[in-house]
């Protein structure tokens, strides 16, 4: 069938196509088979072009723009997909990636690209990325990854230890018996690697539901939920959106999600959780999520204390450390996430503060046997055979069937720096976001909405002696961020706390210094000040704030 789908390919109408390109052309003349498709045959073109493709990349990184695609309407114009029935030469093609993709593209390489949780990479990571592509191993089942699903279960076990996961009898969230107890102490951690913090997240409540059900003597994974009564989520009210969807995602439903207050830093308040817990009853509390650096304020929710009240009520604890588990490398920091040993399931985020390229979380367990909750055989992938043959399929961990090996980014990373290296990377940001913090601070036109806990920074422009409403500072303050985007200045982010429209830096870039922070205040005073003529009718005097 393969045979005939290649023939009727290579028609000689397309053979004789004088707009045939000269990768097409290579592979047709070393056999048909190798039509497009990276094999032995093509691997030499493939060099080629990879290299091609290598040039272009620098050229755009040695452009240095953070962004330079101009309007969304331009970008939209320049970049619409244009499908014929016959295709075009590959430099045709890489030369519309050149001169239209990349330049509507924000380049997260540059030092003022500060609006997301959205880093420059490792050039590690991008060699793991070629590796990756390449080899195209999936992680659903040993036989198509057999190499990389050691590699991914070795990591996931180091990963465990690096949190610290208490395994042993000293916590017991769910023993009841002597025997219990014993099982309990030799179960191992686990894990999987993900597709980011929100699908890790998605894994913890899913877990936590399945496990808040049994322990109602409901099956809810064969039997769903329908008439069941409804338990209640506590996650902080900074939590990230994708908690609620999540239960949404879950039959649960927005409502069962209650958001617990934060203090001042944008950490929850204990005594609001405990106050709450008391109020429904423990039995129909189905989890506590606690962030460990809230995607805004970069606050961490005091874990020790969260893990204390959970451990004594048998209530599930997810750590959602989509951010703040960078700081389990770094030796500064470390102690801010004190407690997360104690949480049931982790989530951890590597295409975040770990610099790594998009793809790339884990999902982490303390005990691996609430797995089971969610254990599908098929015979094709994770038979029982293989189970007895101890060979590990690791679709039976993953929501996902078929999945990247974007574990190996994470290894590669690892070898290179190492622990201490890689730390420091992290810890340099921190310190920025401090510096950051204080020129803001010290600028009479900007108000500082917080201190930076991990490398966050929330401030608005408020240029003093004017008297603008808060709707007019809000407009204001969006329009600064737009400003210095569509200008190719800074990529900085806005955002809502509490009743102002803030700029938000999120600074994970460690070449990223306080000269560049103080070119982007500059600049925002500026387009700011201009801004303003709109609002005063009076033009910007350019030496008020020298
Ligand atoms: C705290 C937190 N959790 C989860 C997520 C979702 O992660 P992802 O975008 O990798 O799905 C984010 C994203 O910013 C986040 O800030």
């Amino acid at each position: 069938m393969a045979h005939r789908h290649t023939c009727m390919t290579v028609s000689k109408k397309t053979y004789n196509n004088n707009r045939i390109s000269h990768f097409n052309r290579d592979a047709r003349q070393t056999g048909e088979d190798t039509l497009h498709l990276l094999n032995e045959q093509t691997s030499e073109q493939y060099l080629t072009h990879i290299h091609k493709t290598g040039a272009i990349i620098k050229q755009w990184l040695n452009d240095n723009n953070v962004y330079s695609g101009g309007t969304p309407q331009q970008v939209q114009a320049a970049n619409s997909v244009n499908i014929q029935s016959q295709g075009r030469d590959i430099e045709a093609i890489l030369a519309d990636i050149q001169d239209k993709f990349l330049p509507s593209s924000v380049s997260t390489a540059h030092r003022r690209c500060l609006a997301h949780l959205h880093p420059p990479t490792l050039v590690i990571g991008q060699i793991a990325e070629m590796i990756i592509a390449a080899t195209n191993q999936s992680m659903d089942s040993w036989n198509q990854s057999p190499a990389a699903t050691y590699i991914e279960k070795d990591l996931i076990e180091w990963l465990c230890q690096l949190c610290h996961f208490e395994t042993s009898d000293d916590v017991q969230i769910y023993t009841q018996t002597d025997a219990d107890a014993d099982n309990q102490a030799r179960r191992k951690a686990g894990g999987v690697f993900t597709s980011g913090g929100t699908q890790s997240n998605l894994m913890g409540l899913l877990l936590a539901r399945n496990k808040f059900y049994a322990a109602k003597g409901i099956d809810v994974h064969k039997d769903g939920m329908l008439g069941q009564p409804r338990g209640i989520i506590f996650c902080s009210d900074q939590a990230h959106f994708s908690i609620e969807k999540n239960a949404a995602l879950l039959g649960l439903g927005i409502r069962c999600v209650e958001k617990v207050g934060t203090d001042a830093s944008g950490a929850m308040l204990i005594s609001h959780l405990q106050q709450k817990i008391e109020e429904v009853g423990a039995d129909n509390v189905m989890a506590v999520i606690a962030t460990a650096g809230t995607t805004d304020l970069g606050a961490i929710d005091p874990l020790a204390d969260i893990a204390k009240i959970c451990r004594e009520q048998k209530i599930w604890l997810h750590v959602d450390a989509a951010w703040g588990g960078a700081l389990l490398l770094s030796q500064r920091y470390r102690h801010l996430i004190d407690g997360i040993q104690v949480a049931d399931s982790i989530t951890l985020d590597f295409h975040k503060h770990f610099f790594l390229p998009i793809s790339c979380g884990a999902f982490l367990l303390r005990d691996q046997q609430d797995f089971e909750s969610i254990r599908h055989h098929s015979e094709y992938l994770n038979s029982s055979d293989d189970e007895k043959d101890n060979i590990p399929n690791l679709v039976t961990y993953s929501l996902q069937t078929t999945r990247r090996f974007d574990a190996l980014k994470l290894w590669m990373a690892l070898d290179l720096l190492g622990t201490d290296d890689y730390g420091a990377l992290i810890d340099a940001c921190l310190r920025t976001a401090r510096q950051a913090a204080e020129l803001i601070e010290d600028h009479v036109d900007f108000v500082l909405v917080h201190q930076p806990i991990i490398s966050s920074v929330l401030f608005y422009f408020k240029p003093q002696n004017t008297a603008l409403s808060d709707q007019q500072l809000s407009q204001l303050n969006r329009q600064i961020a737009q400003d210095l985007l569509i200008n190719n200045i800074a990529n900085v982010a806005t955002t809502q706390y509490e009743q102002h429209l803030c700029l938000k830096f999120t600074i994970l870039n460690p070449n990223t210094q306080a000269c560049d922070i103080n070119t982007i205040i500059e600049q925002m005073t500026i387009a700011g000040f201009n801004r303003l003529q709109n609002y005063e009718g009076q033009p910007y005097d350019a030496t008020k704030n020298a």
